[in-house]
């Protein structure tokens, strides 16, 4: 185990901790009662400064080694560790005892802090130039042999991790995270309240809000066949609460959404939610932008590119293929079609009849590949939906290509003039809808950025903005909100909201990190009319708007401020800022894949006169 050093502010965080509980006390106080004497120090605390002092630890044995009649401990604690020395010349008590110890077993010792040999300081760890000798040791608590080992870098199945998670944060790289994200936290809530807003809590036992995943619900036993849902987001309470005249809100909110999980998904979650009154989408960016500048560099050390660019969604989706880019690379797309206007590839020549499009990238951090890495993207551009991808890579004047033959010399000038191809360098090239490529050149862009290591480091934050306001759902036939239904058209776009919604475009904006949208928000509709013909687009009756969302309708007729806010991701920020890939690191007990938790069994069975008391029945 090393020491607790990733990031430059960590040492004050955990010594926080350390020198808080311990003040004042020289001496280990006996529990009355029990044999144990409490701590006078934290393990990971002791340094150098420290030799020649006695100190009473308490923690758990991490690993115990007999070296030809002395043991020797690692003794843990949340601060660090720190090595034990028992000798049966200074106390044969005590190296009897030690004799019994195991991994995890829970002890207190006392002895002198003393400094280690020459030959045995150990460099990785921050107490490895000095040892504790111990005298006195009481075992406080006993320890099965644990699933798997306490150490970090560990290969062992999540569902194992998850059902010990309590031993599993026991090991440094999972406390760690939990102790950033906790500090994370508190200095979100110090900047957010430095700027005046107030911290509200909202209800969890309520009705449906629309974030567009199916609820969570919980039923009424007090009335039966009713059901509260458990809220997606805060979203129309902290509306509400503009109404009310709070002005700036914040809530560190769980939100609760039945979704497809993946490893940026969990069923509940928690969103830093914000909400400010007479504000444009300026205001909320600007202090949103502050708020995630101030985490990086006090809680993480981290110096973000400043200011964050900002692309218009449709510029942003024609650039990188989707509404999360990861600025970290480059590989932007381009458009090939004019290029091909009278192409003899039948697969181009049928796209383009059918209204789409070629577009492609070229490839960075790779030159003259290999025939099998060539086969590689197009299998890869095939698991992304394509029907397929053509390459092309640059040989002298000509350009090798499985469609070569049926390349004319201007489209080949055309590809490397557009593209700026160099000697040796591959070009993607896909064909169709732009829906579909789009999907592929994004997951191309990403999976050779990743296998070619054409990523710059750092962290890159970018604004998408101005989303449109609605889209087509070609299954269901009708239009849909992009965010929410509360979110304000552009005010340019009213006028011809109901002529052209799909061109109409929203005072929205998502914040991206790294590729991950990490938040997301708007200015809202605060004119009840304009509310109601959002709703009408919607193909939300009157009546459905009056069920769903009468209270909010009601409450903007109530003298309403215009208002905008966003909520971001609180475990996805965390995920990437301390660099792991899920975020069910970055959560003391989160679910699987499949929604369970193996720590306690949930979701489970009600036991039939629970829902007999329901009034539910189970099929
Ligand atoms: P949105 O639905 O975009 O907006 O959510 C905001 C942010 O929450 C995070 N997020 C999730 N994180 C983990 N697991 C999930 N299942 C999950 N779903 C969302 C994302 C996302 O960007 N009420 C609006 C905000 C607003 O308009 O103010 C809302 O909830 O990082």
């Amino acid at each position: 185990m090393t020491s607790l050093c990733l990031y430059p502010n960590k040492e004050r965080l955990t010594l926080g901790i350390a020198q808080m509980i311990v003040n004042g006390r020289e001496k280990g106080e006996k529990m009355a009662g029990s044999a144990w004497e409490k701590r006078t120090r934290y393990c990971g605390t002791l340094s150098k400064k420290d030799v020649g002092n006695r100190v009473v630890l308490n923690g758990w044995v991490h690993r115990r080694r007999d070296h030809g009649g002395v043991v020797f401990i690692d003794l843990r604690d949340v601060s660090g560790l720190v090595q034990v020395v028992f000798n049966p010349e200074v106390s044969p008590e005590a190296h009897a005892k030690a004799g019994e110890l195991r991994s995890e077993y829970v002890v207190s010792c006392a002895g002198e802090v003393r400094l280690r040999p020459e030959d045995s300081i150990n460099p990785k760890l921050s107490t490895g130039e000095i040892e504790v000798v111990a005298d006195r040791i009481s075992i406080i608590s006993a320890s099965l042999t644990p699933p798997f080992e306490i150490v970090d870098g560990i290969k062992v199945d999540e569902a194992l991790r998850l059902k010990y998670r309590y031993l599993d944060i026991r090991r440094t790289e999972v406390r760690e995270a939990l102790l950033l994200r906790a500090k994370a936290t508190s200095e979100i809530r110090r900047f957010l309240e430095g700027k005046g807003f107030v911290e509200i809590e909202t209800p969890l036992l309520t009705k449906s809000t629309p974030e567009g995943a199916r609820d969570f619900v919980v039923p009424s036993r007090l009335q039966p066949g009713r059901f509260y849902a458990l809220p997606q987001s805060p979203q129309l309470f902290k509306q509400l609460l503009m109404v009310a005249g709070i002005d700036r809100y914040y809530q560190i909110a769980r939100c609760f959404r039945d979704e497809d999980l993946r490893a940026d998904r969990q069923p509940e979650f928690t969103q830093v939610d914000l909400e400010m009154s007479f504000v444009c989408p300026e205001d909320v960016m600007g202090i949103t932008e502050e708020l995630l500048i101030h985490v990086c560099q006090e809680v993480f050390g981290i110096e973000p590119i400043q200011p964050f660019p900002r692309l218009p969604y449709r510029e942003c989706v024609e650039r990188y293929g989707t509404d999360s880019p990861d600025l970290r690379m480059g590989m932007p797309i381009i458009d090939f079609t004019e290029v091909f206007g009278s192409t003899e590839l039948r697969v181009f020549r049928k796209a383009l009849e059918e209204g789409g499009r070629v577009r492609g990238l070229k490839v960075e951090g790779l030159r003259r590949p290999s025939r099998r890495e060539l086969d590689m993207m197009v299998e890869e551009a095939i698991r992304l939906g394509a029907g397929g991808l053509v390459w092309a890579v640059k040989e002298g004047d000509a350009l090798k290509s499985p469609v070569a033959k049926f390349l004319t010399r201007e489209e080949c000038e055309g590809l490397v003039g557009r593209s700026g191809l160099e000697e040796g360098e591959v070009l993607l090239l896909a064909a169709g809808q732009d829906e579909a490529t789009s999907t592929v050149l994004d997951g191309l862009r990403r999976w050779c950025a990743e296998r070619y290591d054409s990523r710059e480091q750092g962290f890159r934050f970018v604004w998408v903005t101005d989303f449109p306001l609605f889209e087509w759902d070609e299954e269901e036939r009708r239009y849909k909100s992009h965010h929410h239904p509360f979110t304000s058209p552009s005010p340019e776009c009213i006028r011809v909201l109901e002529k052209m919604p799909l061109e109409v475009t929203s005072q929205s904006y998502d914040i991206i990190l790294n590729g991950v949208e990490i938040g997301g928000g708007s200015i809202r509709i605060h004119d009840p009319a304009l509310q109601e013909r959002v709703f009408s687009l919607l193909g939300i009756s009157r009546q459905e708007a009056e069920n769903k969302f009468g209270f909010l309708l009601e409450a903007l007729k109530f003298g309403a401020p215009p208002h905008g806010g966003i909520a971001l991701g609180l475990d996805r920020l965390i995920m990437l800022l301390v660099g792991r890939e899920s975020i069910r690191e970055v959560i003391a007990f989160p679910k699987t894949q499949s929604g369970s938790d193996p720590l306690t069994g949930a979701p489970d069975h009600l036991y039939p006169e629970q829902l007999r008391e329901l009034r539910l029945r189970t099929f």
